[in-house]
């Protein structure tokens, strides 16, 4: 396996790929954890190489204190990306190779689906991963890239992304990985303490309970039934639990026959936000 810093040296590097074989791209923040495992287990059962970039992308977070605490463990990252069978090529530039002195983002016009939930809620951030997804593509010229459904948002945007920049890459959605207790695992995750940890299962049980309750309950009467859950709850605070249509991601209040819905949350463990979603029908 590989680590290249420079873009020269990984573009050197994937010159014997670009004939007659295929490469795939799984892009990451590092802090490599079972999900973004999962996703580069599937990229390299679909191509012959899989390039694995680590880079924490300052211009998608607002909240600098979130970028400061965000775990940086390259070492232990490479280790694990070890494990695996397949010719893994591990990209972690610095800031400067991907922005030059330049580390802002392009603004995007996505159109509403980056105006809802973490659009509203975190200003900026997919115009941040679309600049560096755009870098990243560019360098890469990958066949097809890897995106979890845990970042469901993110994975639609993404292909709204490379149809804006007219990308040829295939944009692949890869299922969501969890803890035991049910928790979306995430590279946040580690900022938990103990009791945290433990509570932040309310998470996806409540939207596994919720999917249930879809089958026979109004949408106002599962909202409310969510916003009790988490007031019950010392440890954890709800920042929006929402039901929308799974392309559109417009919040819905009534249901349609022949429409697809997911339900999303997002909540707070102390300063550690994380996020979850799940396919209701
Ligand atoms: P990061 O949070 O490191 O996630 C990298 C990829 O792993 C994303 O596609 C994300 O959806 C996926 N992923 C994270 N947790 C997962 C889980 N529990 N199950 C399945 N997939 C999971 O998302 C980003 O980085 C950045 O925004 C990035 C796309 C790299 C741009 O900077």
């Amino acid at each position: 396996m590989g680590i290249y810093t420079k873009r020269e040296s990984l573009i050197q590097a994937l010159l014997p790929f670009r004939k007659n074989k295929r490469i795939g791209f799984v892009p990451t923040m590092g802090a490599l954890h079972s999900g973004h495992l999962s996703l580069v287990k599937t990229a390299l059962e679909a191509n012959d190489c899989v390039v694995v970039s680590i880079f924490v992308n300052p211009t998608q977070f607002d909240n600098t204190g979130d970028l400061d605490k965000y775990p940086r463990t390259l070492e232990v990252d490479v280790d694990l990306l070890n494990t695996l069978q397949g010719k893994v090529f591990v990209f972690a530039p610095e800031a400067s190779v991907l922005y030059n002195d330049h580390v802002v983002a392009k603004t995007y016009r996505f159109g509403s689906i980056a105006n809802e939930m973490e659009g509203k809620h975190r200003q900026g951030h997919f115009d941040g991963v679309g600049t560096v997804l755009n870098i990243l593509f560019r360098i890469v010229q990958p066949d097809a890239a890897y995106f979890g459904e845990k970042d469901y948002q993110q994975l639609q945007i993404v292909k709204k992304l490379v149809q804006i920049e007219k990308l040829p890459v295939q944009i692949v959605g890869c299922p969501i990985v969890r803890e035991n207790n049910g928790l979306a695992m995430s590279s946040r995750n580690k900022r938990l303490t103990k009791a945290q940890f433990e509570a932040a299962g309310l998470i996806s049980k409540t939207l596994f309970e919720a999917k249930e309750r879809f089958k026979k309950q109004s949408i106002d009467q599962i909202n409310q039934w969510v916003s009790e859950q988490f007031n019950d709850s010392s440890v954890l605070s709800l920042e929006y639990f929402e039901i929308a249509n799974a392309e559109t991601l417009k919040t819905v209040e009534r249901r349609r026959s022949g429409n697809k819905y997911r339900a999303f949350i997002a909540a707070f463990a102390g300063d550690v936000r994380l996020i979850d979603n799940i396919a209701l029908n």
